[in-house]
């Protein structure tokens, strides 16, 4: 099983969204799958121009010279894709969203990519209320679950609240969280033996870890401590 990971999140493997996205890889390995992450800040990717010249003029193919050149073949033969990404203004990230666009070349109106392709969200929000995933949440199901396509959302596993995780690893929260890495992981797991990820395991990757009270002044005290580090 091909699994290509598209990680937009500017922290890549120090970040929020990689405390969930780096166990779900992982317990995918450990199933037997071939797994290939790329960041977004690791790639020079621009924007698509709108030209449609991947359609009408070279089909199938991109004018623009740049990484996406290397990314697309390895899109038509994933098995799972998986788009990860920090909630950035209730939506993906904008380096995400173009390589999202950039993909116009394997989507030619008419024609089937002919593989069945399974796609999952990963993404880690600040905010409490876990309605704002809702957008991306979306815009995954606009395009990957409509019935006349060859590709199934297999579901999402999302984090909010992420903020103080990274604080709470340095202490006694590391044990809070262990439940929480553990369904990232396991739901790696079921995606690679079992074809789907259960409800329970994405509700558990979601779950609640303090009291809201609380979780408002983590994140405040974590704000100031950025604020600190980059002045
Ligand atoms: C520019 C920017 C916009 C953001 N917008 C939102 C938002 O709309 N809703 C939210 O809950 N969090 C928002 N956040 C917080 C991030 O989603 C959150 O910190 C996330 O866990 C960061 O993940 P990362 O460490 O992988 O980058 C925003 C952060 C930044 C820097």
């Amino acid at each position: 099983m091909k699994v290509l990971a598209i990680s937009g999140s500017p922290h890549m493997g120090d970040g929020n969204t990689a405390m969930i996205l780096d166990p779900f890889l992982e317990g995918m390995k450990e199933a037997g799958a071939n797994v290939d992450l790329f960041y977004t800040r690791n790639l020079k990717i621009g924007p698509c121009n709108g030209d449609m010249s991947c359609w009408f003029k070279n089909p199938g193919k991109c004018g623009q010279d740049d990484d996406m050149l290397m990314l697309l073949p390895k899109f038509k033969e994933a098995d799972v894709i998986v788009w990860a990404s920090p909630v950035y203004y209730a939506g993906i990230t904008g380096p995400l969203k173009n390589l999202m666009d950039r993909q116009l070349p394997l989507h030619i109106l008419g024609e089937s990519s002919g593989k069945k392709q399974k796609v999952v969200l990963v993404s880690s929000c600040g905010f409490w209320d876990i309605s704002m995933f809702d957008p991306l949440v979306a815009q995954m199901k606009a395009l990957y679950a409509r019935p006349e396509g060859n590709t199934e959302f297999v579901g999402a596993l999302l984090r909010p609240g992420a903020d103080p995780m990274r604080d709470m690893m340095k202490g006694d929260g590391a044990a809070v969280l262990e439940s929480i890495f553990k369904a990232a992981k396991e739901a790696g797991r079921q995606l690679v033996k079992e074809g789907n990820i259960s409800e329970e395991i994405q509700k558990g990757v979601s779950k609640k870890f303090m009291p809201e009270e609380e979780y408002q002044k983590a994140a405040k005290a974590m704000m100031e401590q950025i604020k600190k580090s980059i002045n």
